[in-house]
């Protein structure tokens, strides 16, 4: 089956960003992407969301579509859409990480390569940077 990448971010609403939300979220992700054998990873930091999700472009329109609508999070910006890609993230129905969880070691070289504010981990604009970044987060995660 031909495959898609869709990679967006966004803006959190801060009460959305609580371990108890978080965990909702997951569970929806799960549940969901698990069903339509899409796969991804999302992508907390400083406030803002990254997302890649992969799979049919069918699905991922689809729950695309959920996501841009969703009350959680605003300023949705498509960053890349592949409609023909090797899958990178098959590992997971969706992981959620917050990059501030992530080992010091793996934060201190995100401050080195990509944007940041202070010590948070800005979402890069630069679409080269965002794929980058999330291969990175990808292999932090092991
Ligand atoms: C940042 C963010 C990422 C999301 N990612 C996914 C996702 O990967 N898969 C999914 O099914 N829903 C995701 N959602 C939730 C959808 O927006 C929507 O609530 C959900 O698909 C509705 O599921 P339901 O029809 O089972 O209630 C996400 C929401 C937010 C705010």
């Amino acid at each position: 089956m031909r495959n898609c990448r869709l990679i967006y971010r966004s803006t959190a609403r801060p009460d959305v960003l609580g371990s108890d939300q978080l965990a909702k979220l997951q569970q929806e992700c799960d549940a969901n992407n698990a069903r339509l054998h899409v796969k991804g990873l999302l992508v907390v930091s400083g406030g803002h969301f990254l997302q890649v999700l992969e799979g049919a472009p069918r699905f991922v329109n689809e729950i695309f579509a959920a996501i841009a609508q969703d009350q959680r999070h605003h300023e949705v910006e498509l960053i890349t859409y592949e409609g023909s890609a090797k899958p990178h993230f098959y590992d997971w129905s969706m992981r959620l990480v917050d990059v501030a969880t992530l080992p010091a070691s793996f934060q201190a070289m995100f401050l080195k390569k990509y944007p940041h504010r202070g010590e948070v981990l800005a979402i890069p604009d630069d679409p080269l940077l965002v794929h980058s970044l999330l291969l990175d987060v990808k292999y932090a995660l092991g």
